[in-house]
């Protein structure tokens, strides 16, 4: 069997299907012929979820539904999480909110570990309860046993992120994933999602640890040139099938240029994560040594406590290119360093060639409650840096003069 990236390399195309191109062809139409009326009817009435008179043909219907270039999109990222099956959305939320809905109902209660992106933890807490889905927040997985016995509960979903969204915590994800299969049920699956945003398929390999379904902003290190928006979720077939279903009903699926431009960035996934990792290490020393960080957070061992290297060594590959600082100051001391960077864009999103740098107490965690903010560290003196590609040393002098108007 060929290695992982030879065999995402071609995934999902081959020339012979695209008069010998190269690369795939974008096939942007929106319907798709049928051969003929009775397999039109069965192919809408599989697709609907309903008998068909025979069996229904394979094919594509409606860009909506599935499409060419979507899939080879999908096929792609299937290889790289090797998942059986792998969706794209229009963003990141569209996958996480069709992910939630379809797996989640009022005997289906979602348990959550905070922290976790603001988009997210939003609509965990105030949308889906709306829905009448009961929505627990844990203070972490140690809490699994606890919240079963407090409320005489089996969730439907374990939901974390690992490493957290600002603030690098990790969770075990073992933990989930054992205690979800100790709870399953044939009728009644517990299932582990876990968003692998910040690490992505080369760092962690969830599914490898028993997680049943991975979600992704591809806006974000799969996309990895903040020049698309997209999200995915990558699995079985049993759990990603039932989440196409609700893509199908809820719209958001991705559109075929920009599933196209993300088959194109998933060729040099690994190349760009290799740098990202090598420009946050030689980032990450200089900041641990540097007399104006109050707090440094990273994935890396240099700091982390013992028990998060066990973590760390156990699940994922490396550290990646997210580093969290905070300030002494509180909200000006952190706005004064971001209005100092150069290099560092200031900006939201992260996992893209340029290096950016960002506020998540006013920005991407302003919905989260303040108790939670404070509980899980996510301070007014905190500044999230996304490390890009661009030379190291230069990345570092730029934080050095930012980081210098504070003395
Ligand atoms: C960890 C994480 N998950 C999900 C999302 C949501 O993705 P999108 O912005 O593509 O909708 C983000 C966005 O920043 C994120 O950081």
């Amino acid at each position: 069997m060929q290695e992982l990236e030879t065999r995402a390399m071609f995934a999902g195309y081959h020339p012979s299907d695209g008069d010998g191109a190269v690369k795939p062809p974008i096939q942007p139409s929106s319907t798709f012929v049928f051969p003929d009326a009775q397999t039109g009817a069965d192919m809408m009435a599989a697709a609907y979820g309903m008998p068909p008179d025979q069996p229904a043909k394979e094919g594509h219907i409606y860009s909506r539904i599935s499409n060419p270039t979507i899939d080879v999109a999908e096929k792609r990222l299937a290889a790289w999480d090797d998942s059986e099956s792998a969706a794209f959305f229009s963003t990141g939320m569209a996958a996480i909110s069709t992910a939630l809905l379809a797996w989640s109902s009022p005997d289906r209660p979602v348990w959550f570990c905070p922290p976790l992106y603001g988009g997210t933890d939003h609509f965990l807490r105030s949308i889906l309860p709306s829905m009448g889905v009961t929505v627990r927040e844990l203070s972490n997985l140690d809490a699994l046993d606890a919240t079963h016995e407090a409320y005489e509960e089996i969730p439907g979903i374990i939901y974390i992120e690992t490493p957290a969204n600002p603030t690098m915590q990790l969770h075990r994800i073992l933990t989930a994933s054992d205690w979800a299969k100790k709870h399953s049920t044939e009728e009644k699956p517990v299932l582990t999602f876990v968003d692998n945003t910040y690490l992505g398929p080369i760092l962690q390999r969830p599914l490898e640890l028993g997680a049943d379904l991975l979600l992704y902003s591809a806006t974000k290190y799969i996309g990895g040139h903040s020049d698309l928006v997209a999200g995915a979720v990558s699995g079985t077939n049993a759990v990603v099938d039932h989440v196409k279903e609700y893509r199908t009903f809820l719209g958001g699926m991705i559109d075929p240029w920009t599933a196209w431009m993300l088959s194109r960035s998933m060729e040099t996934l690994h190349v760009r994560i290799d740098r990202h990792q090598e420009n946050a290490q030689k980032i990450a020393a200089f900041l641990r040594n540097h007399p104006t960080i109050e707090i440094l957070k990273t994935a890396w061992n240099e700091d982390l406590s013992v028990a998060d290297q066990r973590i760390a060594s156990e699940q994922m590959k490396g550290g990646g290119g997210m580093i969290s600082m905070t300030v002494p100051g509180g909200r000006p001391a952190a706005f004064k360093v971001l209005n100092h960077l150069h290099l560092f864009k200031l900006a939201v999103s992260l996992g893209s060639t340029e290096s950016l740098a960002q506020h998540p107490a006013s920005m991407t965690h302003v919905a989260v409650p303040e108790d939670v903010k404070s509980a899980h560290g996510i301070s007014e003196g905190l500044i999230r840096l996304s490390v890009g590609l661009e030379n190291a040393d230069d990345l570092i002098q730029d934080l050095d003069q930012a980081l210098a108007t504070l003395s």
